[in-house]
């Protein structure tokens, strides 16, 4: 009796571990900020019909066939600091001039990097999300949602592949971006 109250506590120690272990992204107050997040955007004229867009290029995986991004400031509560937005198009007929005339119509996702004071100085404060074009949060194959520390500390996500942009702040397009 004594021996199976053990090992039951100790697979639910495992369990626990193993559960926080797969997720340090995703969780409540991850998604409650991205929600967030989108509300100020839309606000600022950054999603829906008619947002603000760059002129379309063509993408490299994992973002798409076509991209458009921009960069620009957002404040969401104290915090007022560096938005990138990339959206991603793609479906049958999509091309740069397609998505330039009807970028609703082609738009598969909007990833974000927002900086967020005080987030996690070691992902230089990047706050990282996908969204679906309606603004709900996408999940990864496991059902875990992109929001977050994406990534972080593991083999596959948004941190683990922007670690090895240049210039050591996560940022690709360092040149075009977050100055
Ligand atoms: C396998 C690598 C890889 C993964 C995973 C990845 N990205 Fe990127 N990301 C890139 C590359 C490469 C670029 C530059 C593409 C370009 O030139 O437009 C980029 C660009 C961006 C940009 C524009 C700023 C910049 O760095 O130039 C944003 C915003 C962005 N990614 C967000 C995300 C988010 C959010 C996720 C996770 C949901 C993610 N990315 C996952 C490779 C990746």
């Amino acid at each position: 009796m004594k021996l199976k109250q053990t090992a039951a506590a100790a697979i639910t120690a495992m369990w626990v571990s193993a559960t926080a272990f797969a997720a340090p992204f995703g969780n409540k107050d991850d998604l409650a900020y991205a929600a967030e997040i989108w509300v100020n955007m839309s606000a600022a004229g950054f999603t829906g019909k008619g947002a603000t867009m760059s002129t379309p290029y063509t993408g490299m995986h994992p973002h798409g066939a076509i991209l458009d991004t921009i960069d620009t400031r957002l404040k969401v509560g104290d915090n007022d600091d560096i938005l990138i937005i990339k959206r991603n198009y793609g479906g049958d007929g999509v091309s740069k001039s397609a998505v330039a005339n009807d970028p609703e119509k082609y738009l598969k996702a909007v990833t974000v990097m927002y900086r967020k004071k005080g987030f996690d100085a070691d992902i230089q404060d990047w706050f990282w999300v996908k969204y679906a074009p309606d603004g709900s949060v996408l999940k990864n194959p496991k059902g875990v949602s992109l929001a977050g520390k994406v990534g972080k500390g593991m083999a596959k996500g948004c941190v683990a592949c922007h670690q090895g942009a240049p210039g050591g702040d996560l940022v690709f397009n360092h040149d075009r971006y977050a100055k």
